[in-house]
């Protein structure tokens, strides 16, 4: 399995649904999830590349629930054995904070306004609702602490583009065997959702803007991100033709129920998997479970393909405990063929490139962490760099700016990531990046040294 690439797929972990009286339980159930992974998963799989967590991290949106996700997701990503910045995530409608929309009469109008949209008119509804000064502050302010938790993972979303796709990784953890990218793109299907959700009254929206993968390198191959299934969506027709020419696998939480569908539409095949819920509610079957996803290349040039592995993991058997689904097909895992574009890999990207870019990745990130680069790069380690700044209380991160004069009187106010953001530009502007690198680490270290 050394070439592949593979994830966890987590979905609804609910985190804090324990307000509800399902402490133990729930506590035990995210244990439990770490020991299969450590027992079962990692011996035959190795280590893994990080996690994908299709929506409703939280259970009531509250920051208090974030703090506890991001505790268990660093215990979960040094177990698989990855770094703790390399995490993707989407929000649900458990990361919204409902008391926000219940006591917002605008904000409930603008919802029933664009979910009653003829379809033909919700792109352009929902592109002058994202930009309208007034509107746009209102309507992500019920996932503000969504948006500060996903922004240490560079899943950063805004109303002007409520989505995300995967960047500023090392260059080594999202090449495919044969050289090409898995590039992960994240949606944001709760930008209407209220208690009024409903899969067949009340529908969301995503809106085409949302889907406009690009398309004109085929060297990389996309995979979706989205809490809500598109029966789910009130623009559905206007979504699918997208996903179905553009991502080779969508992946999707929310309905507590495993569904995975490989579909064929004009000779594109796109792999549909809805996640079941790491904690369910316990109104309905009780039944939790998990993905892990592998993902390599087949063939070569015009004969490309993806192969998708996907090993279900569901709560069961006399000694309660995660295993196999052995429901499906009777296998340990299912085994998916994507057939892709053509791609011609250039020269420098034959079968040696992996390890070239691998030696050079860990060459450049060592130098960063020791301070001794003469050219710090941007690129490697960016994400484990940001989640380090990000992680951070305020008061540090102002510390650090103050202290390496990054700091300016116009800072007053904005957000921590765009705060974090000013002081990157500007101490690669001044020639102090390195410095800035150096410090983040070294605070970063040692905070989580004294814990
Ligand atoms: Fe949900």
């Amino acid at each position: 399995m050394a070439d592949k690439l593979t994830f966890l797929h987590l979905s609804d972990i609910h985190f804090d649904a324990e307000k509800q009286d399902r402490l133990e339980m729930n506590r035990d159930l995210r244990d439990q999830l770490q020991r299969d992974i450590k027992n079962e998963l990692k011996p035959k799989l190795g280590a893994f590349n990080g996690v994908l967590v299709t929506g409703d991290i939280a259970y009531s949106g509250e920051a208090c629930e974030y703090e506890r996700a991001q505790k268990w997701l660093d215990g979960l990503c040094a177990m698989i054995g990855c770094d703790e910045s390399q995490v993707w995530v989407v929000p649900g409608n458990h990361d919204v904070e409902r008391n926000k929309v219940k006591n917002s009469k605008p904000l409930s109008d603008i919802h029933k306004i664009l979910r009653e949209k003829k379809i033909s008119e919700l792109d352009n509804e929902i592109i002058a609702t994202l930009r309208d000064e007034t509107y746009k502050s209102i309507l992500f302010n019920p996932i503000a602490n969504y948006i500060k938790f996903a922004s240490k993972y560079e899943c950063n979303i805004t109303p002007e583009k409520p989505f995300w796709e995967s960047s500023g990784m090392k260059l080594n953890e999202m090449k495919l065997n044969d050289g090409s990218d898995l590039c992960f793109w994240g949606m944001t299907s709760t930008i209407v959702s209220d208690a009024m959700d409903d899969v067949n009254t009340a529908k969301l929206v995503l809106g085409r803007p949302q889907v406009l993968i690009p398309t004109e390198d085929p060297s990389k191959t996309y995979v979706t991100l989205c809490h809500h299934p598109l029966d789910w969506l009130h623009d559905h027709d206007n979504i699918v033709p997208y996903l179905n020419s553009r991502a080779r696998v969508a992946l999707f939480g929310h309905k507590h129920k495993e569904w995975i569908v490989l579909q064929e539409v004009e000779g594109n095949k796109t792999l549909f998997i809805v996640a079941g819920a790491v904690h369910p509610e316990r109104d309905c079957k009780w039944q939790p479970r998990y993905n892990v996803i592998s993902f390599e290349i087949e063939g070569k040039e015009a004969n490309r393909s993806l192969k998708v592995y996907v090993y279900s993991r569901v709560w069961g058997g006399k000694s309660p405990s995660f295993q196999t689904d052995w429901s499906k097909d009777g296998k340990e895992y299912r085994e998916y063929t994507i057939p892709l574009e053509v791609w011609y890999p250039p020269q420098a990207q034959n079968c040696l490139a992996k390890e070239a870019v691998k030696m050079e990745d860990q060459s450049c990130l060592m130098k960063t962490v020791r301070g001794d680069s003469s050219k710090p790069s941007q690129t490697t380690g960016s994400r484990e760099f940001t989640y380090k700044f990000l992680s951070l209380p305020f008061h540090e991160i102002v510390s650090i700016g103050a202290k390496l004069e990054l700091f300016q009187d116009e800072d007053a106010g904005v957000s921590e990531s765009d705060l974090v953001g000013r002081f990157c530009e500007r101490a690669q502007t001044q020639g102090k990046l390195q410095e800035l690198i150096t410090k983040v680490i070294s605070t970063y270290d040692k905070k989580k040294g004294d814990k």
